[in-house]
C-alpha cells in the first residue's frame, strides 16, 4: 500500500505528539510493507505567524490531494487577540468544511489499566464505559451566520442554527451503520422540546430508523444526556448528535474515561479521506518539555489505518501496542498513578513502536 498523508504539525505540544505518531506509522509501514509519504500542511497559530492566515491555500490543497490527514492540535493564548475570522480554530473549521467532513467519531472507551483514573464512583465505572459519540461536524451553529448589530441602543449578537434533512440523514446513517457493528443501540440527542432544528433532527432520525429495524433507537434531550453520561455511561453504545451538542458531550465523555489525552477521533465525509486528530487541545503550558501524552494522536493514526486505509490488522497492531505499554505500567504525566513508571512523550512513542 502506497499512501500520501498530509501532516498538520500544529501548535503547542502538537509537533511533539505528531512526531511520535509519524514514527509509529513508519514502524507500521516497515512491518507490513507499506509506504507512507508525508506532506507538510501548516495550519493554526504557526501558520498565522508564517503566512498571516490560519489555513493557507497551499495547505488546503495539500490536504485535498492527500489520501488522509493527520493533525495534532491548533491554537493557544498567543493568538487570542486575532480577529475572529483569523483565529487558529477558524482554520480547522474551514478545513473540515472544505474537505466535506460531516461525521466526527469520538470513542469514549475506558482502558482497563486506567480504571483508577476514572473520576466516576467505582460501582459506576465497574459497569464499563464503551460508547462512541458521532457528532455532526459542518452544520448547525458553527456554520450559521455570526453577526453583531445594534438594537435599542445596545450591542446585540446573533448566531444562526440551521439544519437540512439531508445534513441530518447522512450523519445519522453513519451512526446506524456503526451501531450494527457494535451493540445495536443508537441514542439520538437533541433539544426537541425547544428548538426547531432539533424537532427536524428527531423526525429525520426516526424516519431513517425504519431502514434499521435491527438497531434500537432512543431519543434523549441534551441536558438529560449530559446527566446520564455521568450517572450511568454503560447505557450508551452510539450517541448521534448535532455539532455543538457533540462538541460538549464528547469532552464530557472523554473525561470520564480517565484522560482526555488518550482519546482519538476521526472526521470523514463521503469518500475514504479523513482527518484524524486527538480530541485534546494544544496544551501550551507543557509545550516543548517532552511531557505530552502522544497516545491520543497515535490512536488517531490507528483509526486512519482502519477507516481510511481499510487495514484492520495494522490498526489492531497499534492499539495492541498501546494496551501493552499501559499494561506494563508505563504512563505519561496526565495518566500517571502511584507505582507506575513516568515517561515523557518521546519515550512513550519509542515504547509503543517497540511493541508493534
Ligand atoms: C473540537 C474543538 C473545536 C470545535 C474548536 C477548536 C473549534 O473544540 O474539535 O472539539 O469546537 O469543534
Ligand atoms: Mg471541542
Amino acid at each position: 500500500m502506497n499512501k500520501t498523508i498530509a501532516v498538520i504539525r500544529g501548535d503547542g505540544i502538537s509537533p511533539e505528539i505528531v512526531a511520535e505518531t509519524i514514527g509509529v506509522l513508519d514502524t507500521v509501514a516497515a512491518r507490513f510493507g507499506h509506504t507512507f509519504t508525508y506532506q507538510e500542511a501548516p495550519m493554526g497559530g504557526n501558520a498565522i505567524d508564517r503566512f498571516g492566515v490560519p489555513l493557507p491555500e497551499e495547505s488546503l490543497k495539500t490536504c485535498l490531494a492527500s489520501d488522509s490527514v493527520l493533525l495534532g492540535a491548533v491554537g493557544g493564548p498567543k493568538w487570542d487577540d486575532q480577529p475572529p475570522e483569523n483565529r487558529p480554530e477558524r482554520g480547522l473549521l474551514k478545513l473540515r468544511a472544505a474537505m466535506g467532513l460531516y461525521t466526527n467519531v469520538r470513542p469514549a472507551r475506558m482502558f482497563a489499566d486506567l480504571s483508577a483514573a476514572c473520576p466516576l464512583r467505582a460501582d459506576i465505572a465497574a459497569k464499563g464505559i464503551d460508547f462512541v459519540v458521532v457528532r455532526e461536524l459542518i452544520g448547525g451553529l458553527y456554520f450559521g451566520e455570526h453577526r453583531f448589530d445594534r438594537l435599542d441602543g445596545q450591542e446585540r449578537a446573533t448566531d444562526v442554527c440551521a439544519y437540512s434533512e439531508g445534513e441530518i440523514r447522512r450523519v445519522a446513517r453513519v451512526a446506524f451503520e456503526m451501531a450494527r457493528k457494535r451493540r445495536r443501540r443508537v441514542t439520538s440527542v437533541d433539544k426537541a422540546n425547544v428548538l426547531a432544528t432539533s424537532r427536524l433532527w428527531r423526525r429525520t432520525v426516526t424516519a431513517l430508523a425504519e431502514e434499521y429495524p435491527d438497531v434500537e433507537l432512543l431519543h434523549m434531550y441534551v441536558d438529560n444526556a449530559a446527566m446520564q453520561i455521568v450517572r450511568d455511561p454503560s447505557q450508551f453504545d452510539v450517541i448521534v448528535t448535532e455539532n455543538l451538542f457533540g462538541d460538549i458531550l464528547s469532552d464530557e465523555a472523554s473525561q470520564i474515561t480517565g484522560s482526555i489525552g488518550m482519546i482519538p477521533s476521526s472526521s470523514m465525509g463521503d469518500g475514504s479521506r479523513g482527518l484524524y486528530e486527538p480530541i485534546h487541545g494544544s496544551a501550551p503550558d507543557i509545550a516543548g518539555q517532552d511531557k505530552a501524552n502522544p497516545i491520543g494522536t497515535i490512536l488517531s493514526a490507528a483509526m486512519m489505518l482502519r477507516y481510511s486505509f481499510d487495514r484492520a490488522a495494522e490498526a489492531d497492531a497499534v492499539e495492541a501496542a498501546v494496551d501493552a505499554v499501559l499494561a506494563a505500567g508505563v504512563r505519561c504525566g496526565d495518566i500517571w498513578q502511584e507505582g507506575c513508571r513516568l515517561v515523557g512523550c518521546r519515550e512513550m512513542g519509542r515504547l509503543i513502536r517497540e511493541r508493534i
